[in-house]
């Protein structure tokens, strides 16, 4: 199967390609009588001049002006990762035979050129990750500023290996300087839904590698269930996960998906959605969620977080502290979609609430009140926050840096234009609901989406 390559924008889509990505690389390449690669790169030039690969020879190292070195363990553990990929069963047969071959290109050195090599820290908004490769004679020269460009050279240096007709692995002359076009490339996962298991996620966290993603979204909680294991409020998933031990995500899971993003430069931003959407949440956290009523009596349900009860903003204080802990991310999501208004209109107290304040019957100035006490006290955490639409639609005060997410497919360019229009930074995700299943080829509706095809000025579109 073949992935249309014509497009060089990185902002695609993962769906897209699945087979190529989990299919064998080398089977499929065979079919194909140019090299595929996967975004295409910004700067692309290859020649039909080809050098031989062997296992038994080639090596991938730092090379000697590289500001990094062997103590760089993301670079050391991605060198190991990509030989695999390229050559992988092959190393053991060609050990196994007598005489190995030579091969033409004996190496690829990696070079980082900035002071800084990064090798600890985590992947951000405003990481570098362009990158220059040329493959020639004797040997490769994959050039970065920091490791974060590193990674993605590295995965086009594996994309550029084929394998002849003689089985062996092959790489033509090429030159390649490539950046990204968008500095967030994000797939969201819900486990909340859907409990999704460790290895599931570290999956589609290296299939996001591949295609060169670099923002985990992660819809850990939602109404159905809540498998984020907290040490400040262990009742949350004790009585609100599928199941307290075999659905959840203890701290330690946590840790070791956040290091495997990290080591594959992809951030991690955890989503903590409220006031609506948290149904899961009432049945640790006692008087969190407002009763609704039934006339004038509690019917027994429950509906979004209380927003008139000081306890409600105290719990969020202690639990927004420690996922401030937990998730290194510069980022939070909080959230803040479709609150369902009816459970708060049914509520006396609501009502008296409302008069008190002079909201009259606008339910939306409500939400807003409650979403701006949340956003001051994320704020104090010193994390920055993404939101959905809805919480710029409805006017809260929102600090310079909060990254607002268009989801709703209607209007969506002028949504594009009024929150661009007022400063803000934008995430569009509307167009790549791929839980909609069609059938056919309907990844190429998906691929031909122009993410900044909306009236405004140059600088609304570019200023990341
Ligand atoms: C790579 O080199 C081979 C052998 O010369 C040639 O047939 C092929 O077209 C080249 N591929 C590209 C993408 O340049
Ligand atoms: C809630 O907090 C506000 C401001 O901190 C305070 O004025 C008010 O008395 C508190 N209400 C209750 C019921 O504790
Ligand atoms: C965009 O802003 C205009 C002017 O405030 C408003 O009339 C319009 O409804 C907004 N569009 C959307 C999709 O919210």
């Amino acid at each position: 199967m073949l992935c249309l390559l014509k497009f060089t924008p990185l902002f695609l889509v993962v769906a897209v390609c699945h087979g190529w990505l989990f299919g064998d690389l080398f089977e499929k390449q065979k079919e194909l009588d140019e090299i595929s690669l996967w975004p295409l790169p910004q700067k692309y030039q290859s020649s039909a001049v080809a050098f031989k690969l062997s296992a038994a020879s080639f090596q991938i190292v730092h090379a000697k002006q590289s500001t990094a070195g062997p103590s760089c363990s993301l670079l050391e553990n991605a060198f190991r990762r990509y030989f695999e990929y390229m050559f992988g069963e092959l190393k053991r047969q060609e050990k196994s035979r007598k005489k190995a071959f030579d091969s033409d290109l004996s190496e690829l050195q990696v070079w980082i050129t900035s002071a800084d090599p990064e090798c600890d820290g985590y992947p951000s908004l405003r990481t570098d990750e362009s990158y220059s490769l040329s493959v020639d004679e004797t040997s490769a020269v994959l050039k970065a500023a920091n490791v974060w460009g590193a990674l993605r050279g590295l995965e086009t240096f594996s994309q550029l290996v084929y394998e002849d007709d003689y089985g062996v692995r092959n790489i033509n002359k090429t030159d390649i300087s490539d950046f990204p076009r968008f500095a967030h490339r994000g797939i969201l996962l819900d486990s909340s839904r859907h409990f999704l298991p460790l290895k599931v996620i570290l999956a589609n966290l290296e299939a996001m590698a591949m295609n060169k993603f670099n923002v985990f979204h992660w819809h850990i909680v939602d109404d159905p269930s809540f498998p984020f294991m907290s040490r400040t409020f262990p009742e949350l998933s004790q009585k609100g996960a599928y199941h307290p031990f075999t659905h959840v995500y203890t701290p330690s899971d946590v840790k070791m998906v956040i290091e495997f993003a990290r080591m594959r430069g992809i951030r991690v931003v955890a989503e903590f959605d409220t006031p609506g959407h948290t149904q899961s949440w009432g049945n640790g956290i006692k008087d969190l969620l407002t009763p609704c009523y039934s006339g004038s009596s509690p019917s027994g349900s429950f509906g979004p977080v209380n927003p008139i009860l000081n306890s409600s903003y105290e719990f969020m204080a202690q639990l927004f502290k420690e996922i401030s802990t937990v998730f290194p991310d510069a980022y939070i999501h909080l959230g803040g979609d479709e609150v369902d208004f009816s459970c708060w209109k049914s509520n006396p107290d609501i009502q008296k609430f409302m008069n008190q304040q002079g909201f009259g019957t606008d339910y939306s100035k409500l939400e807003s009140f409650y979403i701006q006490r949340l956003l001051d006290i994320v704020a104090a955490t010193k994390k920055g926050y993404m939101v959905w639409q809805e919480v710029f639609d409805n006017g809260v005060k929102l600090k310079d840096d909060t990254v607002v997410e268009v989801w709703k497919g209607n209007d969506m360019k002028e949504e594009l234009q009024n929150v661009t229009g007022a400063g803000f930074t934008t995430i569009l995700s509307a167009p790549w609901y791929l839980d909609y299943i069609s059938y056919g080829q309907d990844w190429q509706r998906y691929y031909k989406v122009e993410p900044l095809d909306f009236t405004g000025q140059f600088l609304q579109s570019n200023s990341f």
